[in-house]
């Protein structure tokens, strides 16, 4: 569903989707169950995302005679997490479209400027012609999305979208503000930022509950 404030967003409101966003934001879910339902909720979502790619006629001979099917047409797809909570998301993709490639933004936000910092990017030089799908869980203030639009626009890349599990207006906003073009997917628009620049409602710190390493209070 596009929303009317933000042209470059689609919220994906699949019931399936909906519903498995409600358990993930449930403050007892497990680290086991979180990380199941990203992978899960990401999967359903490339389903989505990927309804406008282009088919080409392929010759098929079943067991009783030849016929004529259809398959995915032009370059193969390149999924970039943004690191760490990216990563949760790549399974789920992966298990869909086999054939898609994964490179790597290496990003995290400063806990006080709230500024991104980037440690790793690693896209092969070859791959610059595909789609590349970014994935990260959080659209937050949308430092580090726009971090990741810009350096994969710089070593070349063109045709992107942004997959997120949880969009802030700020973080979509911002993005629209300076990658106009690349299209915004996410399974919830919520409310606003707290004053640590925190999704609410939210889910969290994605990195932290998909790895288990610390849980708010
Ligand atoms: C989280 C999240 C995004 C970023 C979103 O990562 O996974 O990358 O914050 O916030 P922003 O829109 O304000 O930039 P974090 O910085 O916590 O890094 P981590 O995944 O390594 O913990
Ligand atoms: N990063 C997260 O992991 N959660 C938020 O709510 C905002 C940024």
């Amino acid at each position: 569903m596009p929303t009317s404030n933000f042209p470059n967003l689609t919220v994906l409101d699949h019931p399936l989707i909906q519903h498995k966003l409600s358990l993930l934001r449930d403050r007892d879910t497990s680290t086991r169950d979180f990380k199941q339902l990203v992978s899960e909720i990401a999967m359903l979502m490339a389903y989505e995302v990927t309804k406008d790619l282009p088919t080409e006629p392929v010759e098929v001979d079943t067991p009783l005679e030849r016929m004529t099917g259809r398959q995915v047409a032009g370059k193969k797809l390149t999924l970039v997490p943004i690191l760490r909570a990216g990563l949760g998301m790549v399974e789920g993709i992966a298990q869909l479209i086999p054939s898609a490639r994964v490179g790597h933004i290496g990003l995290y936000r400063d806990h006080d400027t709230l500024k991104p910092i980037d440690y790793y990017f690693k896209i092969p030089a070859a791959e610059i012609e595909r789609d590349f799908f970014i994935l990260d869980p959080m659209l937050a203030t949308g430092g580090s999305a726009v971090a990741a639009v810009g350096a994969l626009k710089e070593a070349g890349a063109r045709r992107i979208r942004f997959l997120c599990l949880v969009a802030a207006p700020e973080g979509v906003g911002r993005m629209l503000e300076l990658h106009p073009e690349v299209p915004v997917f996410a399974a919830a628009l919520d409310r606003q930022l707290n004053p640590q620049g925190y999704i609410l409602p939210g889910l969290g710190d994605a990195g932290d509950r998909l790895f288990g390493t610390r849980t708010l209070a």
